[in-house]
């Protein structure tokens, strides 16, 4: 697995990158980071001084959280990053929380295939869930 360090970032990071890249996720949650019923935390795997990707939480309630899309870097995509971040922000999530669950378009092979090696396990299927045809696995993993 490829090394990164999981930073905390927000959107008042100086970094443009960054910046973009919570607005993107932000913008898949539906929601803004602020005023919403949730509260969001967001995480960039750094490769030295470089962001390759981000991650974002969910607080659902003290012991479930959702961990949200991972996305990687178009120009990083395919050496392990997705995988590494995704990891990385699991390993911390479950310090704090009993439970983290995501969801995962089913033909989406790299994050089926990264969330089935993190040990997640499949609790689910949303059928036809944003869109006919569009089938969502529910994936969760407890903390030990
Ligand atoms: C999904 C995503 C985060 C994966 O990150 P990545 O760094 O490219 O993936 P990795 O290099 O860690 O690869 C993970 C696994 O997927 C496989 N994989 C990677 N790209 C693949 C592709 N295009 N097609 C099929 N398998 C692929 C790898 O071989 C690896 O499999 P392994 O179990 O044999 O090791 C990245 O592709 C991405 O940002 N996609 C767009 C956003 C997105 O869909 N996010 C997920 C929303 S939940």
């Amino acid at each position: 697995m490829r090394l990164v360090t999981l930073v905390e970032v927000t959107s008042n990071s100086g970094r443009r990158d960054v910046v973009a890249a919570i607005n993107a996720l932000s913008g898949l949650l539906g929601t803004k980071t602020s005023g919403s019923m949730h509260s969001k935390t967001f995480y960039c795997g750094m490769l030295g001084e470089e962001a390759v990707g981000i991650t974002g939480s969910r607080q659902v309630n003290k012991w479930l959280v959702e961990q949200v899309h991972t996305i990687v870097f178009p120009k990083h995509r395919g050496k392990g990053f997705g995988r590494a971040i995704s990891d990385a922000a699991t390993k911390k999530l479950l310090l704090t929380y009993g439970k983290v669950f995501c969801t995962v378009n089913e033909n989406n092979v790299p994050m089926v295939r990264i969330k089935r090696s993190q040990g997640f396990e499949q609790e689910g299927k949303l059928i036809d869930h944003f869109a006919k045809g569009r089938t969502i696995l529910v994936f969760s993993k407890r903390r030990k």
